[in-house]
């Protein structure tokens, strides 16, 4: 579970952040039994569903349409959880392999593209991990109001579009095409295509990739979303935007040093969810402007590998950030005031980070 009050089940990303965490402090048996329980709801189709209410089967299962799991999904992230165990000598089962490649596998094939762009849909905020992001103001009447956004959160969920199976294809009245969302896509599958061999997860990742590259702009220093707010609110500046550099290393260059600089994502205790420019940034709200650790971590993955010197600050900022918070779900970037549910599991990332450091804080954030 992220938080057993809050969040008292089981997420998608979340379980594939916590089996890296598991990973990382020595459990690997934990590891692979949470990220085998990532694929416990799957569909024969692929399709896996961001939220397993196996321990309350009932839960919210008239606003799903079914028991037991809801019939949306998240960010991929089991590509990434897969290569990173296998990283670190843990033995993956085959069945674990096989259950994230055909979950890719729907993506690429059965959900829905945006005609234009090429890139993947999704059907709604929630399946992005980014629930309030500025990035949907579009379907807010253009500006936010958390009490109407919460209207429309329901609403958009009875226009899914699903397969007999229940697995959703398409939202015509959503239709957003995020390129934080294509991006984390095209890096699990290449995660996961290090791991098997697979040439046609390449292909697909390689000609998504293209389709990504193309949202450049190069006046905001980032990429822009495709779909219904292309020209709205799919061009407000937020951090997981970057990870478009996962697949683009020579923009790192360019963009990377964003991350650390006070007048765009710059924040002590990490980067700033949203441009600190952007008319709506408020560092302390959900979604609008704080800083989230597992975003920190992925930029900090994606600076590593870029060889940008970014790294060593984001990784201070994500240590320093969950110790202070107590190991909130989000903090503020400057203060690292605790913002969301505290402990919150995927905060224990930063001891991924701790390790790679050589200042004691591996030991601070183990003991934590
Ligand atoms: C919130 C976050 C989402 C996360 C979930 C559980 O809904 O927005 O990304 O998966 O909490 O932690």
């Amino acid at each position: 579970m992220p938080n057993d009050d809050v969040y008292p089940f089981q997420w998608l990303w979340d379980s594939c952040f916590h089996a890296i965490a598991w990973a990382e402090l020595g459990e690997p048996d934990r590891a692979v039994a949470e990220l085998s329980h990532v694929f416990r709801a799957q569909h024969d189709s692929g399709f896996v569903p961001h939220v397993n209410y196996e321990a309350h089967p009932t839960f919210h299962a008239e606003f799903w349409g079914r028991e037991g799991a809801s019939s949306i999904t998240q960010p991929p992230m089991y590509g990434h959880a897969v290569a990173e165990l296998v990283r670190r000598g843990i033995e993956v089962p085959s069945s674990i392999v096989r259950a994230a490649r055909a979950a890719l596998a729907f993506l690429f094939e059965q959900r829905a593209r945006d005609d234009s762009s090429g890139l993947v849909t999704i059907v709604h905020p929630w399946e992005s991990g980014a629930d309030d992001s500025p990035r949907w103001d579009h379907w807010c009447d253009g500006s936010f109001d958390s009490g109407r956004w919460y209207d429309v959160k329901g609403e958009l969920v009875e226009s899914i579009v699903r397969d007999r199976e229940g697995a959703a294809l398409a939202n015509p009245a959503f239709g957003a095409a995020p390129v934080a969302f294509n991006a984390l896509l095209v890096f699990n599958a290449r995660e996961l295509a290090e791991v098997v061999v697979d040439d046609s997860l390449r292909v697909e990742a390689d000609a998504l990739d293209s389709a990504v590259r193309a949202r450049y702009d190069s006046e905001l220093r980032t990429w822009s979303d495709a779909g219904p707010a292309a020209d709205t609110s799919g061009r407000v500046r937020t951090s997981d935007a970057l990870l478009a550099c996962f697949g683009a290393p020579e923009r790192a260059a360019t963009v990377l040093d964003d991350l650390v600089d006070r007048r765009a994502y710059g924040g002590r205790y990490g980067p700033t969810y949203v441009h600190r420019a952007e008319p709506v940034f408020a560092p302390r709200a959900y979604w609008r402007g704080a800083a989230w650790p597992q975003l920190t971590y992925l930029l900090w993955v994606c600076a590593r590998r870029a060889g940008h010197h970014v790294c060593d600050a984001l990784g201070r900022g994500l240590v320093d950030g969950a110790t202070r918070s107590g190991f909130a779900e989000y903090w503020d970037p400057d203060d690292g005031a605790p913002l969301g549910a505290r402990p919150q599991s995927w905060s224990a990332l930063a001891a991924v980070v701790a390790s790679e450091r050589d200042d004691g804080a591996a030991a601070t954030t183990r003991r934590c």
